[in-house]
């Protein structure tokens, strides 16, 4: 049977099943990319918190979606105001996650695209986002017209890892 698939923006009551995504999306993405002490450490409860702190308190220009599947959430991504004063870029993705059951199925793109159009739509006309150097997903975004501009370190457990900064000097054009 087909499935049902939306994209839609999250409210208050998805904080509990956005919180699980969250926290099984993390360890599948990061196993041996970041510290497993850090992992061992992500607590569904403490999640749920702070998603409904989010979603309860947006910050003004903030969007928030999920992906679901049968009404069930599978992913999620958020964007909003760039928020290190970068010169350049004045929009953020901050969060794109699908479990791995639920990948390479054109959700990813969508997600991506739901934070864009949200954006565009705040009037902003670029932005970027950062990704860890080690994680996959660098081509992902390279692939969906990503720039390579940034480097940081992201201080996690003690241990300080290679984030690459991405970004998108035209959001009218990305498809
Ligand atoms: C990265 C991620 C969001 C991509 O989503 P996805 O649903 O798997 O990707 P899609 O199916 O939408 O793919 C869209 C396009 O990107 C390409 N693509 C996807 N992942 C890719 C990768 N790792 N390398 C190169 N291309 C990739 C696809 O082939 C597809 O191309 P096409 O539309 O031209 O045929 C998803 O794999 C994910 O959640 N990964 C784990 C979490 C993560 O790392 N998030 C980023 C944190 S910064």
């Amino acid at each position: 049977m087909n499935q049902v698939t939306t994209i839609r923006s999250a409210t208050l009551e998805d904080a509990p099943q956005l919180s699980r995504v969250h926290v099984d999306a993390w360890r599948e993405t990061y196993t041996s990319i970041v510290p497993q002490t850090y992992l061992d450490g992500l607590a569904y409860q403490t999640r749920t918190e702070r998603w409904r702190r989010i979603l309860s308190e947006p910050q003004p220009h903030d969007g928030n979606f999920v992906a679901e599947v049968d009404g069930q959430i599978v992913g999620f991504s958020g964007g909003g105001k760039e928020r290190q004063y970068d010169p350049e870029f004045s929009g953020e993705l901050y969060a794109l996650y699908l479990l791995k059951t639920h990948q390479g199925k054109g959700l990813g793109r969508r997600l991506f695209n739901a934070v864009v159009e949200h954006l565009v739509s705040h009037g902003y006309s670029n932005m970027m986002l950062w990704v860890l150097r080690d994680n996959p997903a660098v081509r992902f975004y390279e692939h969906l017209g990503g720039v390579r501009v940034r480097e940081q370190e992201l201080e996690l457990a003690g241990e300080k890892l290679p984030e690459w900064g991405y970004g998108w000097r035209d959001l009218g054009a990305v498809r």
